[in-house]
C-alpha cells in the first residue's frame, strides 16, 4: 500500500511526537519531529472537566506536569477533574528536562494548528473513550473547526485510532472519510469484523508474527484496499528490522531518527 514496500519502507510515526528527545505530547515534541524530517506524529487526545479536548496520554496528570506541586489537594489529579484553565497553568516540559520548562499540556486545536502549520500529518487516539462519552463526535467537530476535514486530501494527512472498537466504529459511521485504525492484535478469525469499519490495524510489535501480518494484509479495510500494520513502540535498531521483516507499513516510535535508518539499512 501507500507508503510501504521494498524501495521506501514502512512509515515512521513519532509516538506522542519525537517523545524521546522531548517531552511527550507537546507543541515541542512535534515540532522536534519535524525538524528530525519527519511527517508524521501521533498524540492521544482526552477531556477536560469543561468539556476542552487536550492531548495528554496518561489519564491522569501527575507523571506528566507539575500538578503535585500547583494543586496538592487534588489527588489522583485526573485529566477529568481540572478545568482547560487549570491544566493551563501546569509545566508539562520540566519533568523530562529544564530545557522544555513552561511547555504546555496543549488543547487539540492549538495541537491541529500546529501540525498544520509544520505541514505535518497526524495519527490521533481516542485514549480512553470510555472516561469521556461522546468524545468520538466531539474530536470529529473540532477537527471540521480547525479546518481539517474540508481538506480534499484529509485521508492522506490523518487516521483516527483507538484501543475501542466502539469509538473506531463509530469514527467510521459518523465521517465515512476517514481512514481508522483498531489498535490491538485480533485473532485471524476476527479480522473480517475489524474489516468493516477500520482501514489498518496497529498491534503491540512483541504480540505479531509475519503470518499475522499477511493476513491482514489479505484483507480489504473499510475503503475497500489492503488493510495495513503499523505497531509500537519500537526504539531499537534490531526490533526495527525485526518487525520490517515481517512485512509491517509503519512503525511507531519515541525515536523515529534511529529507527529510520535501520529499516534503512539492511
Ligand atoms: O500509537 C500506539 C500507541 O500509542 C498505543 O499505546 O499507551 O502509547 O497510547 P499508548
Ligand atoms: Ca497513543
Amino acid at each position: 500500500g501507500a507508503g510501504s514496500g521494498v524501495l521506501s519502507g514502512p512509515v515512521v510515526y513519532a509516538h506522542r511526537g519525537a517523545s524521546a528527545y522531548a517531552p511527550e505530547n507537546t507543541l515541542d515534541s512535534i515540532d522536534l519531529a519535524m525538524q528530525l524530517g519527519f511527517a508524521w506524529v501521533e498524540n492521544d487526545v482526552q477531556r477536560t472537566s469543561d468539556g476542552e479536548l487536550v492531548v495528554i496520554h496518561d489519564d491522569t496528570l501527575a507523571r506528566t506536569t507539575d500538578v503535585e506541586q500547583k494543586f496538592p489537594d487534588r489527588k489522583p489529579w485526573r485529566v477529568k477533574d481540572f478545568t482547560a484553565a487549570e491544566i493551563a497553568r501546569l509545566d508539562a516540559g520540566s519533568w523530562f528536562a529544564q530545557e522544555y520548562a513552561g511547555a504546555r499540556v496543549p488543547t487539540l486545536r492549538a495541537y491541529l494548528d500546529r501540525v498544520r502549520r509544520n505541514q505535518q500529518r497526524l495519527l490521533l487516539e481516542i485514549k480512553k473513550p470510555e472516561l469521556y462519552p461522546g468524545i468520538e463526535a466531539q474530536t470529529l467537530k473540532v477537527l471540521g473547526e480547525a479546518g481539517w476535514l474540508d481538506e480534499r486530501h484529509v485521508a492522506q494527512r490523518l487516521v483516527v485510532q483507538s484501543f475501542s472498537a466502539d469509538s473506531v466504529r463509530l469514527v467510521h459511521q459518523l465521517r465515512p472519510d476517514l481512514v481508522t485504525a483498531f489498535l490491538g492484535t485480533p485473532k485471524a478469525a476476527e479480522l473480517p469484523e475489524y474489516a468493516r469499519f477500520a482501514d489498518r490495524i496497529n498491534p503491540w510489535h512483541t504480540t505479531i508474527s509475519a503470518e499475522w501480518v499477511r493476513a491482514v494484509h489479505g484483507l480489504r479495510g473499510a475503503h475497500g484496499r489492503a488493510m495495513e500494520v503499523d505497531t509500537w513502540i519500537v526504539d531499537d535498531p534490531a526490533t526495527a528490522r525485526k518487525v520490517r521483516d515481517m512485512g509491517v507499513d509503519g512503525i511507531i516510535t519515541n525515536a523515529p531518527d534511529v529507527v529510520q535508518q535501520a529499516v534503512d539499512g539492511f
